[in-house]
This record gives structure tokens, C-alpha cells and sequence, in this order.
């Protein structure tokens, strides 16, 4: 080893040189070392030992992690940053060793790295955070956000990422076996998944679509939705006596079970961020948690299960309307906010000359919810006829049905306002409709019983 260090040692040296008598070259950018180059140190890459493994007991010299800490902390971050920066040529990836020794060696990589070649390519997403940050990209320019759709698989162990703009799936986040539900950061930078097999919370960055921690949770969890300032993400856990649990988005760390009536299948923050409604089936009770305090509200029981909901608004942004749907109903009702009474059910119509579909229905004929962006149509799924069924909005009139496809599941409509993505669920593909033809346009292949989906501005690489 010591033969090493001071081999290492020299080349910092060489490249410190180097980089004196450049005055031109770019800075290397402290936070965008911290936020994007550390955590592909940290990285499990299947089949390799992880960079932090050897380094933190060898050169170049990695701070060794605290015990049960799978990141650094900010001291730390400043101490790696100071010894790996000398590692890098500024502006430079080509003439990098941090780049050159862990690439394969056809791609122009080192012939030889004890720590083996992490990287078969120029183009690994990896690889190109890394040029980034050695040709001085910071953190602001680093925000190229783009429109996606997430495609949980609910009988699979991974997400499907679309971009709308194709159609096209555009990356694949692996190793969740039975992900629940997908929820965004406002910021773009994370995906949260909930994960019913290892019962935790697990985050993904969402530029290279890894799961970078997960964190576990009071009990097997179902959906989640994400505080609209970004701050909190709030877990339904499915397991009795059911909770909803408050994860800080912050500190990662699960700060609190709020206790809500019966086990948790869906839960969603009100378009105005103010609460969190949680739905039970067991118990056919909607719990309103108030997101300031993050303690229970009001409660209300209907007379079945709590399924999907979807919310509309007043003028002022406030929360109208609770559209839910309920176990065994081909429909949907809808609770008044401000008063907590049932004001409407209706029921999906039926489709002349076809059968019910009645397999695996799951106790749940319609499971699916959107409202467009304009607050102007509700969009409900039917598993009973394999469609979609459209209602204007307030006045809940019928608009159209629209074949798409077994077992219609949870749907979702991008903030353009412009498609709306059904989950069919037993064709493992997610369907688009074009909201404009109000046709569907389109099938595409996903992974296993695909179910819930959302959509949002995600922050990408040009490679996803
Ligand atoms: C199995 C242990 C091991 C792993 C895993 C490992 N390394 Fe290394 N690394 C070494 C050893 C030992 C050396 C010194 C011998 C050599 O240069 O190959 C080294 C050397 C280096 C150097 C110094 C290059 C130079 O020119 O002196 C860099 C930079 C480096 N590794 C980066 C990485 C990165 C980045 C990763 C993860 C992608 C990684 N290593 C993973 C063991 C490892």
C-alpha cells in the first residue's frame, strides 16, 4: 500500500502542476462534487466492490463513512473534495485519472485499475456526471429538467420513466420489488418509490435513476405523495394499525408515525399543500392530516372501502371537492371539503353488448383518478368495460368513453395538460390518450401489472 500512496501522492502533485499553469481552466465546482460526483463514489455497482469500500482505507484517500451512515457528512464532503479534486484536470475529463482509471481500457480508459473498471464507456451515465463536474459544470447548470411520466409495476421489480414528448420509455429504475407508488420532488431532483419488499422509502436520483437510500418505515407501505414545498414526504403504511409516516425530506429520516383510522392504502397532499388525506380500506375511513403540525384534523367514514381520490379546487386554490372512489362502487363519489357530507355519487355507465370483465377485480371496479390541469375534467377508470370515462367539471357531465385495454388501473395527466397515461394493468403497457383527438393514440410496453403512475419535470442527463 505505502508503494501506492506515494505513487498516488506524485500524480496529485504532476496534475497540481498541471493545473498551475492553466490559468484559464475551469473551477471545480464544491456542491456539484458534493450533490452528483460522491454518490456514484458511494454507488453499489452490481458485480463490483464500491469505490468507498477500497478508498477509505487507501489512496486517494475516501473519509471513512460513520458507523450505520450511508453519506457523508459536510465536513467530510470538504476533506474528499480537497484530496480528489487533484484527481481531476480541469476541463479536462480525457486527461482525468479519477476518469481514466476506473474506464474500461477499449474505451480509452488506463490498462490498469485495482479497483477494476467501473465504467465500459464514454457514454456511461456515470461517467458524464463525472466530465461534467471536471469541465466545471456547477449545480445551477446542472438543472435540465423535462417532462416524465413514472410507471410503477406492481407485479414487478421496477419503474418504467417516459418521456411524453415520444412516448418512448426512457430509463428503467431496477431493484424495487413491488413498488408501490411514485411521488416527485418539486425540485425534480429525486423520485420517491415506496417498496412493499423491503418495507422502506426508497429515494432515486432521478439524473441517474439509482436508488441512492432507503429508508424504512413503520410497516409495509402503499402509496405516498410528496408536501408541496418539498420538505416532507407522507407514507401510507398498509400494515395494522396503519399510520401514515413523515419522512424528512432533508435528514432522510423517518420523524414521525402519525396515527389516522384503519390501515393506509392511498394518501395525497391537497393541491393547496395544506393537508395530507389518507383513505383506509379496512376501516372506509378518509383521515385528514393537517400538514403544519402533522397531526390528525377530522376524520369521516363512508359507508366502503377508501380507494383512489383525486381534489378539486375553489378560485382561491383551497380544496373543494373529495371525488373518491370505494370498494365494489363503478363510480365515484364526491365529499364537500368544508361541510364533510357526501354531495354526489355517480356511477360509470355501462357499455352496451359487452361483458362485465370480472376477473381480479380486487374488490375494486373503478381504480383510477385525474383531473386535468385545468380543473376542467375528471377522468375515471373501469374495469368492468376496459375504458376510461370522461365528466366535465364542475357539472360532472358525461363526455366520452374510451376503450384501452385490460384492466385499467391508476391513470395520470402531465402538467401540460396534454395526454392522459392509463396503466393497463393486463396488458403490462401504460396507454395514451390524447386529450385534444380524446382518442387513444397509443400502447406502450412496460413492465408486470403495471398500476400506479405519475408525472412531473424531472431533472435529467441528455441519456434519460
Ligand atoms: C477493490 C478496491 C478498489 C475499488 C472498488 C476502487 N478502487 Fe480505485 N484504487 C484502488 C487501488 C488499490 C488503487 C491504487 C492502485 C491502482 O492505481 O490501481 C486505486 C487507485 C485509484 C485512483 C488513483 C489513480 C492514480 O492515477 O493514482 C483513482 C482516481 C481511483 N482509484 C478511483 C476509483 C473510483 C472512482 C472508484 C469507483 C468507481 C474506485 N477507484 C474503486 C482500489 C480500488
Amino acid at each position: 500500500m505505502t508503494a501506492f500512496v506515494s505513487r498516488a501522492c506524485l500524480l496529485a502533485l504532476t496534475i497540481a502542476a498541471a493545473q498551475a499553469q492553466n490559468h484559464s481552466k475551469p473551477a471545480l465546482d464544491y456542491a456539484f462534487f458534493r450533490d452528483r460526483v460522491e454518490p456514484i463514489l458511494l454507488e453499489k455497482r452490481p458485480g463490483h466492490a464500491r469505490c468507498v469500500t477500497c478508498h477509505e482505507h487507501g489512496s486517494p484517500p475516501l473519509q471513512p463513512l460513520e458507523a450505520g451512515a450511508t453519506r457523508w457528512n459536510e465536513e467530510q464532503s470538504r476533506r474528499n473534495f480537497a484530496i480528489w479534486k487533484l484527481f481531476a484536470v480541469p476541463g479536462e475529463p480525457e486527461k482525468s485519472p479519477l476518469l481514466l482509471h476506473p474506464l474500461a481500457r477499449e474505451a480509452g480508459g488506463d490498462s490498469f485499475h485495482a479497483g477494476g473498471k467501473h465504467w465500459q464507456s464514454k457514454n456511461d451515465p456515470e461517467w458524464r456526471i463525472l466530465a461534467a463536474w471536471v469541465r466545471g459544470e456547477t449545480m445551477a447548470g446542472a438543472t435540465r429538467t423535462a417532462m416524465r411520466v413514472l410507471q410503477t409495476n406492481a407485479a414487478g421489480d421496477n419503474v418504467h420513466v417516459i418521456d411524453p414528448a415520444t412516448n418512448r420509455v426512457v430509463g428503467v429504475i431496477e431493484d424495487i420489488e413491488v413498488p408501490h407508488g411514485a411521488a416527485i420532488a418539486p425540485d425534480g431532483a429525486r423520485i420517491y418509490i415506496t417498496d412493499e419488499a423491503r418495507r422502506t422509502l426508497d429515494v432515486v436520483d432521478a439524473r441517474t435513476l439509482q436508488v441512492f437510500e432507503r429508508i424504512p418505515l413503520s410497516g409495509r407501505p402503499n402509496n405516498l405523495d410528496v408536501a408541496k414545498d418539498g420538505s416532507k414526504v407522507y407514507v401510507g403504511i398498509r400494515q395494522a394499525p396503519g399510520a401514515v409516516d413523515v419522512i424528512d425530506a432533508r435528514s432522510l429520516k423517518n420523524v414521525k408515525s402519525v396515527r389516522v383510522k384503519g390501515e393506509i392504502h392511498n394518501v395525497y397532499v391537497t393541491p393547496d399543500g395544506r393537508y395530507a388525506v389518507a383513505g383506509s380500506i379496512a376501516a372506509s375511513t378518509i383521515s385528514v392530516i393537517d400538514t403544519s403540525s402533522d397531526t390528525l384534523a377530522w376524520t369521516l367514514t363512508l359507508d366502503a372501502g377508501i380507494r383512489p381520490m383525486a381534489f378539486t379546487r375553489n378560485g382561491n386554490g383551497s380544496t373543494k371537492e373529495i371525488i373518491v372512489q370505494l370498494s365494489n362502487f363503478h363510480g365515484f363519489a364526491a365529499v364537500d371539503f368544508a361541510t364533510r357530507k357526501v354531495v354526489r355519487r355517480i356511477t360509470l355507465p355501462d357499455v352496451e353488448g359487452q361483458e362485465r370483465e370480472t376477473q381480479g377485480l380486487q374488490g375494486s371496479p373503478s381504480h383510477g383518478l385525474a383531473i386535468t390541469p385545468d380543473g376542467k375534467m375528471l377522468w375515471a377508470t373501469s374495469k368492468y368495460y376496459d375504458c376510461v370515462v370522461a365528466y366535465s367539471l364542475p357539472d360532472y357531465r358525461l363526455i366520452k368513453v374510451i376503450p384501452v385495454g385490460l384492466h385499467p388501473e391508476w391513470l395520470t395527466i402531465p402538467p401540460d395538460g396534454r395526454q392522459l397515461y392509463v396503466a393497463v394493468a393486463g396488458d403490462d403497457a401504460t396507454a395514451v390518450v390524447d386529450l385534444r383527438k380524446m382518442e387513444m393514440v397509443q400502447k406502450i410496453p412496460v413492465g408486470a401489472v403495471p398500476k400506479r403512475n405519475t408525472s412531473g419535470m424531472l431533472m435529467t442527463t441528455s441519456s434519460n
